[in-house]
């Protein structure tokens, strides 16, 4: 007989497992089935060193659940590293040590599966459940299940652009994959990394601590105007909330289009102190009249890589002036971001899935994807189209978890925060708590019946008023 849940999680990404801890210590009958042998968290770039861009306290349960065992300081305490970790006094930690608390859930917890790709997710209206089918990629086993709800929560993977595909991967590759291709860049005479987000730096720094010994050529082209920092002030770190994510789920479609290129380093670039971090030992290696062996351009976009002799040429544009030149390396490393391809194992049901003219996912504001059946499919971090930059980012994690499972039990079961910002992103919520502000409609005030009603009308025609009035009030 085939077993049966209230829920089905696809993938064990931290998503995925924060909602296994905090499904935990409900009655919900949850199974999460993953495809890797145990957890992994980014296995590539757990590099020495590199450290979680969130403090420790958005881990995977306590910003919903402060009292959960799940929590990181209990996993310290379990593992007997609570007064080393007291004495660090360091909020951001290794990540490394990360991908070992999350190891250490994951093991914990009895709804957790692994060696379980899902292939396949259809829906039998008769009976009201999804069937789900999963194959341990190694033995090629296939188990099947079924489930009141699923929620899909398999990330991004990463991402080459097509022109610089079809090398052999020993050479040329993605940053996701560095650790396991390290050994080769050390035997290399010239090294180039491709980007300048956090993955790119944080491989060029390691590459750059290690060239003196190694003796290689270390380049580094981003096609970014520059190799800027990510935000990371106080104020701009605000963007990762509730109240931020609620603002911009509300905001028309194409207004969100039009916003989403503009705020790329709220959540690319790279991380202040990495950045400081090459400078500095730059700055060291050039004492006197040293040369670093080092180039650095921005700017600068690779067009093409092909094989030359032992190595590889890049045809390189600098996109500000339109100068092009070709440039040689025996390893490139790509840090050129990560996509979200759709979902092979949704094709069975995909005629029920609702996508806008983009073919992106139309995702209600509880993560629920329209779906023409009685099942719901929720999604985790289905991009940043409807829920803006927080979608990725760990420490909206657990708000995000805690209004998944209200939905799924149909009770509030974890407080979502609210009012947490010491800023306002809407008009309205801002005028309801400012004395001296009071929100416009043609130019006048509205009046006390229109303000009371004012919750029942669309957001689509809240921002559109609000749109008119600032134009009037300018
Ligand atoms: C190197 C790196 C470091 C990062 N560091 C931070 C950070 O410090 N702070 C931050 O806020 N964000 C960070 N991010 C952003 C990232 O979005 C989050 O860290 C996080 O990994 C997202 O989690 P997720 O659960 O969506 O998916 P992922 O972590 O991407 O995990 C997805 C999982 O789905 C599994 N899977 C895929 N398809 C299937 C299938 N068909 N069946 C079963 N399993 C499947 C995969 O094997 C994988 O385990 C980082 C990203 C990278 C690349
Ligand atoms: N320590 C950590 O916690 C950590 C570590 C790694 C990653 N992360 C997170 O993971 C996410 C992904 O980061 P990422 O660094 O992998 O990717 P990313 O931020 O998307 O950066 C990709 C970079 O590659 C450039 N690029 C793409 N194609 C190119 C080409 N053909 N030629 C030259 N440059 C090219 C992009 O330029 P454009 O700007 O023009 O697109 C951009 O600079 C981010 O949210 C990041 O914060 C966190």
């Amino acid at each position: 007989m085939t077993d049966s849940y209230d829920v089905v999680g696809v993938a064990l990404g931290p998503f995925n497992l924060g909602l296994a801890a905090l499904l935990d210590d409900t009655d919900c009958d949850a199974l999460f089935l993953e495809q890797k042998p145990e957890f992994e968290w980014h296995g590539g770039m757990l590099i020495e060193d590199a450290t979680l861009e969130v403090p420790f306290l958005a881990d995977l349960v306590t910003l919903a659940d402060p009292t959960s065992e799940y929590s990181y300081l209990n996993y310290l305490r379990e593992t007997d590293r609570l007064y080393e970790f007291y004495f660090y006094e360091t909020f951001q930690v290794p990540r490394r040590e990360y991908d070992d608390y999350c190891k250490w859930v994951a093991d914990a917890l009895e709804s957790t599966a692994f060696s379980r790709r899902v292939t396949d997710v259809r829906y039998d209206d008769a009976d009201e459940v999804f069937h789900v089918t999963a194959r341990d990629p190694k033995s090629g086993e296939t188990v099947e299940c079924e489930a009141d709800d699923v929620v899909v929560g398999v990330g991004s993977v990463p991402h080459v652009p097509e022109e610089l595909q079809g090398h052999p991967e020993s050479d040329v590759f993605h940053t996701a994959s560095y650790l396991d291709r390290r050994e080769r860049c050390l035997d290399a005479e010239a090294i180039t990394v491709v980007g300048s987000g956090q993955s790119a730096a944080e491989v060029f720094l390691d590459l750059l601590k290690r060239q003196p010994e190694a003796g290689y050529r270390l380049d580094w082209f981003t096609r970014s105007d520059g190799f800027f920092p990510m935000e990371y002030s106080k104020l701009g770190l605000q963007h990762f909330t509730p109240e931020y994510t609620e603002y911009f789920y509300d905001l028309p479609q194409e207004r969100k289009d039009s916003i989403l290129p503009e705020q790329d380093l709220l959540y690319k670039g790279i991380d202040p102190e990495t950045s400081e971090e090459i400078y500095d030992l730059l700055y060291e290696r050039s004492i006197g009249d040293s040369d670093p062996d080092v180039g650095m351009l921005a700017m600068t976009e690779v067009e093409n890589i092909e094989e030359a002799g032992d190595g590889y040429l890049l045809t390189c544009e600098q996109r500000q002036t339109g100068e092009r030149f070709a440039h040689g390396s025996d390893v490139v490393v790509l840090g050129t971001g990560y996509h979200r391809p759709q979902s092979p194992f949704l094709a069975g049901i995909e005629d029920r899935i609702a996508r806008d003219a983009k073919g992106r996912l139309r995702v209600a504001e509880n993560y629920e994807i329209e779906f023409d059946g009685a099942g719901r499919l929720f999604v985790q971090n289905p991009g940043l189209h409807s829920h803006g930059v927080g979608s990725p980012d760990l420490g909206l994690c657990c708000q995000r978890n805690a209004v998944i499972i209200e939905s799924l039990l149909g009770e509030e079961r974890y407080p979502t925060d609210e009012d947490t910002v010491f800023q306002d992103f809407s008009v309205e919520r801002f005028c309801e708590k400012s004395p001296d502000s009071e929100r416009l409609r043609d130019g006048k005030e509205l009046g006390d019946d229109e303000r009371s009603n004012d919750g029942d009308r669309s957001a689509d025609e809240r921002a559109s008023d609000e749109r008119t009035a600032t134009t009037r009030e300018d």
